[in-house]
Parts: structure tokens; C-alpha cells; sequence
């Protein structure tokens, strides 16, 4: 597994808005859909091409275009989908698919409540949407059912990530015979014994859409 952090000063500013607990929903909103647009523009920096032949206005001349299958972009629900349109806005032929993933809080290990997913994802790049990168095992567990449906290439894209998340995610990974990467805004100093992110900036879900509990 490879871990990017993307270093840049807008990444930064943005971030530190949206970890503000003043930043109220709306703008938590919209600087998500900032931040993953920007986060977007490294993550896709693999994304699959083929060459395709036009003419502009001057000469015929040779370019790229993304490659078919198209790439599968995967929200997990509920917070993933504040990420989707800031994703969509760079890839907007990508197909989306949708996975929703719970933790069973006893034996702690997560499993899919919903998907929309096709059957066969052979060949595919997937582009997986999770705005906190925290235990690793819901991330763990999207990536494990990706692949069992023939995913070839994995990018999560998190705005944020635990260092004991990246570790299990790791582990929890071991095996596995497919290039993954994560790309975050930041790798934060730990989790606490909440399994929340320090310093991070709450629960991503309920500061983009309320408290659902
Ligand atoms: N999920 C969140 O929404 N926030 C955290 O800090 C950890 C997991």
C-alpha cells in the first residue's frame, strides 16, 4: 500500500477551515467539496489513458483519453457521498457505484449493509471515497470487496488518516495482489480511545449533514 499526503498550501487552509468546530455545515460542505476536487487532481495522477487521434483547427495530431472501462468511483455511505461531486467534477464520465459499510461494535469487524455495485469489476480502476481514514478496518473491508468483484487498481481518497489506520489498513490488506493507494489532506497524530482522529475535526458525517443519532 502506498500513502500519499499531498503537501500543498491550499490543501492546508482548506483543511484547517473544515477542522474548525465553528465551521458550520454549509461551508463544511463546501470545502469538502474543495478540498476532494483538489485531492482528486493527484489521486487520478494514474488514471488509465488511451491514445485517440483528432485534428485541431491547425493539424491532425494524437492525444489521450481516458481508457474503457471507465473508472468506478465508490462513495461509502454516509459521509463518502460529501465527497462525490468534488470527485465527479474531474472524472465526469467515471460510472459511480455505492457501498455502504457498518462495524459490528462487539467483534469490530465491518461488513456491507447496501451496495450498488456492478458484479463484475475486472479491469477496473476504483476510486474509493471515505473522509476518515481512522481504524482502517470499513476501508479495509471496501477495498476486500472491490477486488472479490475483480477491481484492479484502488485509490482511496480520504481527507483524513490515523497512523494506526494506515498501519491496520496494511495489515488488513496483506495478500491482497492489487496496487492500492490512499491519497489524505493529512496524516494526523493519533486516535483517540473514541476512535476519533487527533487533532481531526469530529465526526465527518454529522458535520456534513447533522447528527443522525
Ligand atoms: N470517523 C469520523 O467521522 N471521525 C473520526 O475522527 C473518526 C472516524
Amino acid at each position: 500500500m502506498r500513502l500519499h499526503v499531498v503537501n500543498h498550501p491550499l490543501v492546508s487552509h482548506k483543511l484547517t477551515v473544515l477542522r474548525d468546530a465553528r465551521t458550520d455545515s454549509p461551508t463544511f460542505r463546501r470545502l469538502t467539496d474543495e478540498l476532494v476536487t483538489l485531492l482528486a487532481y493527484e489521486a487520478t495522477r494514474e488514471v488509465r489513458v488511451e491514445s485517440v487521434d483528432i485534428t485541431t483547427p491547425v493539424c491532425p495530431t494524437t492525444g489521450v483519453r481516458l481508457a474503457s472501462p471507465k473508472p468506478m468511483v465508490v462513495p461509502i455511505l454516509r459521509a463518502g457521498l460529501g465527497m462525490l461531486d468534488g470527485m465527479m467534477r474531474l472524472l465526469p464520465t467515471a460510472e459511480v457505484g455505492f457501498l455502504g459499510m457498518v462495524r459490528n461494535e462487539e467483534t469490530l469487524e465491518a461488513s456491507t449493509y447496501a451496495e450498488r455495485l456492478p458484479e463484475d469489476l475486472s479491469g477496473r480502476q476504483c476510486y474509493v471515497l471515505d473522509p476518515m481514514l481512522a481504524t482502517g478496518g470499513t476501508l479495509a473491508a471496501a477495498i476486500r470487496f472491490l477486488t472479490h468483484r475483480g477491481a484492479d487498481d484502488i485509490t482511496a481518497i480520504c481527507l483524513l488518516a490515523a497512523p494506526e489506520g494506515a498501519e491496520n489498513l496494511e495489515k488488513g490488506l496483506e495478500g491482497l495482489d492489487v496496487p492500492v493507494t490512499v491519497v489524505t489532506a493529512a496524516l494526523d497524530e493519533k486516535l483517540n480511545d473514541k476512535g476519533y482522529i487527533v487533532p481531526g475535526l469530529g465526526d465527518a458525517g454529522d458535520r456534513l449533514y447533522g447528527v443522525a443519532h
